[in-house]
């Protein structure tokens, strides 16, 4: 057999990336007013904690071992302006919401990880985009610049930077407050409260679940004594695509207990399916830190480059360490996954395997709306699971791109949205997302057919 070859062995810091091959970064026309902004975000308190990062990967391994289930869902870029408490905590909620139904369908716990508190930069197919006679740079997030079709909005702008540090820091405040209060009590109504879903089975298949929850805890509170919710305090760790590596690397700081250097502005970075070469910055930047950390891998990646990168991404072996995010497609899952498994287990590496049903299910309609269809991608999924489940290999996870709010960017799910109702209700100005009902629904699928195959 063909051993892949070894990336090489340089020495890492938390600037060797810059040695690299560096893709899907903006061009600042300021260099010095770059350089300045880097050094304010280098100097400010970091957003997270190496104990919780630490945490986090415990419960990584767990899942891993098919003892937890990773849910990590939120949008695909955020916006500042949906930096508000409503929407974040709308996000929040069916985040919660699905989870209970994963932990008691699954009968397991659950990790919950959101795409959120610093999810702004995005990578483009192009760098730039036309539109009539005007060409103008790409959007690439809000970390990098505006939306808008404009010359001035298009612009990078260095002090978006500083802007995404404190956007991030705001709402991951507020989602610790609302798990630090009522709002997260097992006990509470706004907890159970399903305001957003109209549809009578969704409703009544919930409703049965929140029963069977309440029963448990009313039974487990009258034999322990103790209130169920200071027994288990429900937490959400971080996450984001960690593309924009100057900041990262702002944000990156060594432990002062340990050896270890850890990026600070999120428990948990990945590698884009864009960024992911073996040589490339990215996969330098990541594979010296501490932090649990996670790559998409699509078809493309071949089963040697997959063992090549797995090797050179987790040397030590470590469980929890590395998760393999899956966005094969719901057409080429069935030929690519299982040599991707296999290749995977040769090396001995122990990984996360969780599948994004997203990513490789976007089609463009002929007035060009991006959409995916509900069937596309719970049809992804059900692969997935037969697939692993056949290979004696654990999916531990997935990955989606939903919201709290009542958009309609996706197809199908029991409402029946079609394409004529995206028009509706179509805010995301990147990727389709599931919206609360669509989430939840996707998650009672994923349920039955996990059960299905169990018995
Ligand atoms: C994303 O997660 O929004 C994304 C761009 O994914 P991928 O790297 O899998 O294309
Ligand atoms: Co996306």
């Amino acid at each position: 057999m063909n051993e892949p070859a070894a990336a090489s062995p340089r020495s890492w810091t938390a600037s060797s990336w810059r040695q690299c091959e560096l893709v899907q970064q903006p061009h600042y026309a300021d260099e010095s007013a770059l350089k300045d902004v880097l050094a304010q975000v280098a100097s400010l308190p970091p957003l997270v904690t190496p104990w919780e990062a630490r945490r986090l990967e415990r419960q990584l391994a767990e899942a891993a071992a098919g003892r937890r289930f990773l849910l990590q869902g939120g949008d695909c870029a955020e916006l500042f302006s949906e930096c508000q408490p409503d929407i974040i905590a709308n996000r929040i909620k069916v985040l919660l919401q699905m989870s209970l139904v994963l932990i008691y369908g699954l009968r397991m716990p659950v990790v919950r990880v959101g795409r959120f508190a610093g999810q702004y930069a995005k990578p483009r197919s192009s760098d730039l985009e036309t539109r009539g006679t005007m060409t103008l740079p790409s959007y690439r997030g809000d970390i990098v610049n505006g939306a808008e079709f404009t010359k001035t909005a298009r612009e990078p702008d260095p002090k978006r930077l500083l802007r995404a540090y404190h956007h991030a820091a705001a709402t991951l405040n507020h989602v610790r407050a609302l798990g630090e209060g009522g709002f997260a009590d097992l006990h509470h109504p706004e907890y159970w409260d399903l305001g957003f879903v109209h549809q009578d089975t969704l409703r009544s298949e919930y409703q049965s679940v929140v029963d069977a929850i309440l029963e448990s805890i009313r039974f487990t509170e009258a034999i322990s004594s103790e209130r169920m919710s200071e027994m288990e305090r429900v937490s959400f760790f971080t996450s984001h695509e960690s593309l924009l590596l100057p900041f990262e690397e702002a944000l990156t700081r060594q432990d002062s207990h340990s050896d270890d250097v850890f990026n600070l502005g999120t428990h948990f970075p990945w590698i884009g399916m864009r960024t992911a070469s073996l040589h490339g910055a990215h996969v330098e930047f990541l594979r010296g830190l501490a932090n649990p950390i996670a790559v998409k891998i699509g078809p493309d990646t071949t089963p040697s480059d997959l063992q090549a990168l797995v090797r050179h991404l987790n040397p030590g072996a470590k469980p929890g360490r590395l998760t393999l995010i899956a966005r094969l497609g719901q057409r080429h899952v069935g030929a690519h996954l299982p040599a991707m498994i296999q290749a995977v287990r040769a090396t001995g590496v122990p990984v996360l395997w969780s599948c994004d049903p997203m990513h490789g299910n976007t089609e463009t309609l002929s007035n060009g709306t991006k959409t995916r269809r509900f069937d596309t991608m719970l049809d992804e999924l059900e692969q997935s699971l037969d697939i692993h489940s056949a290979e004696k290999s654990i999916m531990g996870g997935v990955h989606l791109e939903l919201t709290g709010e009542n958009v309609t960017e996706c197809t199908g799910g029991a409402r029946g949205l079609e394409d004529a109702d995206l028009e509706r209700a179509y805010h995301s100005q990147v990727d389709p997302r599931l919206n609360s009902e669509q989430a939840l629904e996707m998650t009672f699928a994923l349920i039955r057919k996990f059960r299905s195959l169990r018995s």
